[in-house]
């Protein structure tokens, strides 16, 4: 039977392909890979699963606003599906201003969803002054100065991740494991409904369970081995919690922590 799902955090790279060469940049080299309008249709709906809600979606790149029409796409299929939206974020690099896809956004806002278009203003950047004049019209969007430690991200151009998400449990929930490859796909179940806590889609098709949008290609083809549109999300060995390795310690000791500061 399909199931229904939500995510908490979902990551999308629109494009790998930028028309900068930021020399910081913590991607690396540019590569010719779009997200597909296929691989969108399936991450909503396929033989498997029917995507219900997200908390958060966050889309990156490469320069986001280079693949206008998959951006168009997702912005109209998030408006006439029915899946909830809580958070819609967007980092763009400032050198393009897409009509179409500012007036989707703005739609977006309207329907209840907390968009927030953003350039961070940093020293790596340039940028248009008349395309962010553009930009700074609309009330989602947002010019910032980049809070970048350059001790932890600026390592020969390319940045380590170092952010290892929030904690995403409650008591109530069934916890299930997923296991791909050398990485793990975390879920949960309660009665009505399959979570997933991170994942990520790259613009190649693939995904993984990435906790974090700071890292390189190279790392992020590691963790994102399977295809939206080929394989399943769900046909690998459950593993019980019990059973779980470090990471997931690591987690549950994180969140032992929490409860116990929540106490005092
Ligand atoms: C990877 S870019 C993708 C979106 C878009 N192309 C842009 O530049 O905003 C996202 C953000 O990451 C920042 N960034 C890239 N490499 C970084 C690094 N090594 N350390 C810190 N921030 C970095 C960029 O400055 C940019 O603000
Ligand atoms: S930081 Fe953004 S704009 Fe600069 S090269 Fe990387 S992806 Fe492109």
């Amino acid at each position: 039977m399909k199931k229904l799902l939500k995510i908490k955090n979902l990551t999308l790279e629109m494009t790998r392909r930028c028309n900068y060469t930021c020399p910081h940049c913590m991607r690396g080299e540019s590569q010719n890979y779009d997200l597909s309008i296929e691989t969108i249709n399936k991450l909503f709906d396929n033989e498997e699963f029917t995507l219900v809600e997200v908390e958060d979606i966050f889309i990156t790149g490469g320069e986001p606003f280079y693949n206008p029409e998959a951006f168009l796409y997702l912005i109209e299929k998030i408006l006439n599906f029915n899946v909830q939206v809580k958070d819609f974020g967007c980092i763009v690099n400032g050198s393009i201003y897409e009509e179409k896809v500012m007036k989707s956004l703005e739609k977006l806002l309207l329907k209840g969803v907390n968009v927030k278009l953003f350039t961070n203003f940093d020293q790596y950047h340039f940028f248009e002054d008349s395309v962010v004049a553009k930009l700074r019209q609309y009330e989602f969007y947002e010019y910032r100065k980049a809070n970048i430690n350059n001790d932890l991200l600026y390592r020969f151009g390319r940045a380590k991740a170092n952010d290892l998400g929030d904690v995403f449990l409650t008591a109530e929930q069934e916890e299930f494991f997923y296991r791909y490859n050398h990485s793990y796909m975390r879920f949960w179940q309660d009665k009505d409904y399959l979570l997933v806590r991170d994942l990520y889609v790259t613009a190649k098709g693939t995904f993984g369970n990435l906790v974090t949008y700071n890292a390189d290609y190279e790392m992020i083809d590691s963790m994102c081995v399977r295809s939206i549109v080929n394989d399943s999300l769900f046909d690998d060995a459950i593993i019980k919690l019990e059973n779980l390795s470090n990471f997931i310690s690591y987690d549950k000791y994180e969140r032992d922590k929490k409860v116990k500061i929540l106490k005092k």
